[in-house]
């Protein structure tokens, strides 16, 4: 890939670059902008300004993070990549296997990461066998929020099938309030479609479509049925979804106006926000058809390498931070997710979180219904979740019919391998 040559050669210049910065100074390219998001990241500045380094805040606009990356390659390119980046799933190990990933192997070791991490967890964040990044968290993402008034005033049940769902968005339309609040982005329609796909194929399925890539799979009936419920979507939202982010798309939610919405649960971190309870104002549920199955999508920082060692002191810290209890306690409880290490006190968290948690623990040791996410980057390189997030945002903008989504979607996947 013409990418990673001209990264590999800016690789070079990039780490004689870090002399530039100022000592014990710390980049962060992040994309945590929406309200709860911005609480989250300030916990780790704050802690990292607390223990006398400086933080300097490279926050690029755009959930999912498109954007973010975008920023992060050119940046690369031009040999001067910020000290650290949220960088998931696949492509931590594409990075450091340019060679920007400064080796994290002795706090690892110093804070016993092997043993508070659990494997699902600690096998991303490695490069042959070696941390290259540091984990801040474990979202969810095959959620449904639902607004409980809204539902009541529709004389709606809350869906915990999709068969439900479809009566219940019939009745929320008839009593005038937008069923499904959906932002129309790329990796907002990769999101609903990956639940969806969980919910009719089921965990082996979802793994072997989205893992394995099997062109089987791909072209299978059952990727049929699933396109055919993400068309049926498309008539439950309202016009001004197009452009539309996340979070707008969760106040929604928030305020009455939708009834539901399928977001990981980033999305909670503005109700949380807005003063809202689960259980009470807001209710936290499996994405119809999907309970007992868990999509994880762990946040995580690359340390780029630092040629000056004030630098590389920062970044250590601040990975050591990260892991640390008060840390994952904390910034968790206002970014919506659980903790990435498994001996946390959950005592202060919600419903949710704990809900969370347990099918987490429980599908990580039975083997069976946790898959990683294709929509945020988990499940497989960036060149191939991104032909996949096109097919799916060109069939539900379009009024392509669903073979052909399958047929363009197994076309697109063998393209980008
Ligand atoms: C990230 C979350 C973030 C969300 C929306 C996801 O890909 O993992 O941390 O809140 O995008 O920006």
């Amino acid at each position: 890939m013409t990418f990673k040559k001209s990264i590999l050669a800016a690789a070079i210049v990039g780490t004689m670059a870090g002399t530039a910065a100022h000592a014990g100074e710390v980049e962060v390219l992040h994309w945590w902008t929406s309200g709860g998001e911005a609480e989250s990241i300030a916990v780790l500045k704050s802690m990292v300004e607390d223990s006398g380094h400086t933080w300097k805040d490279f926050a690029v606009a755009g959930g999912g993070g498109d954007q973010a990356m975008t920023v992060l390659r050119s940046r690369a390119v031009s040999g001067n990549p910020p000290a650290s980046a949220q960088i998931k799933g696949p492509e931590i190990q594409e990075w450091a296997s340019l060679g920007f990933a400064a080796d994290l192997s002795g706090v690892a070791k110093a804070s016993n990461w092997d043993a508070v991490l659990p494997k699902v967890v600690s096998d991303v964040m490695k490069y042959n066998g070696k941390y290259v990044s540091v984990p801040v968290n474990v979202h969810r993402v095959n959620w449904m929020w639902a607004n409980p008034a809204a539902f009541a005033k529709a004389g709606a049940k809350v869906p915990t099938t999709m068969a439900e769902m479809w009566t219940a968005a019939d009745k929320l339309k008839a009593a005038g309030i937008t069923p499904i609040a959906h932002g129309g982005q790329p990796w907002q329609d990769a999101t609903t479609f990956e639940s969806i796909v969980l919910s009719v194929g089921g965990a082996d399925f979802f793994k072997r479509a989205f893992v394995d890539l099997d062109q089987t799979a791909l072209n299978s009936d059952t990727m049929k049925q699933s396109f055919d419920a993400l068309r049926k979507v498309t008539g439950y939202i309202d016009a001004g979804s197009p452009g539309r982010d996340w979070n707008v798309a969760t106040s929604m939610v928030i305020k009455g106006e939708a009834a539901m919405q399928f977001m990981g649960d980033w999305a909670k971190g503005e109700f949380t926000l807005a003063g809202q309870k689960p259980g009470k104002d807001f209710l936290c549920l499996p994405f119809p058809g999907t309970d007992g199955s868990f999509t994880f999508n762990i946040d995580s920082l690359v340390m780029f390498k630092q040629k000056d060692p004030a630098n590389t002191a920062a970044q250590d810290k601040m990975a050591e931070l990260v892991v640390s209890k008060k840390f994952q306690e904390v910034f968790n409880l206002k970014k919506g997710s659980i903790p990435a290490r498994m001996d946390m006190d959950m005592t202060p968290f919600d419903s949710c979180a704990l809900a969370s948690m347990d099918t987490f623990k429980s599908t990580a040791k039975s083997g069976k219904g946790l898959v990683p996410s294709m929509a945020h980057g988990m499940s497989t390189t960036g060149s191939v979740s991104g032909a996949i997030g096109d097919v799916v945002t060109s069939f539900f903008n379009s009024d392509m019919s669903s073979a052909d989504g399958v047929a363009k979607l197994a076309k697109a996947v063998k393209a980008a391998q």
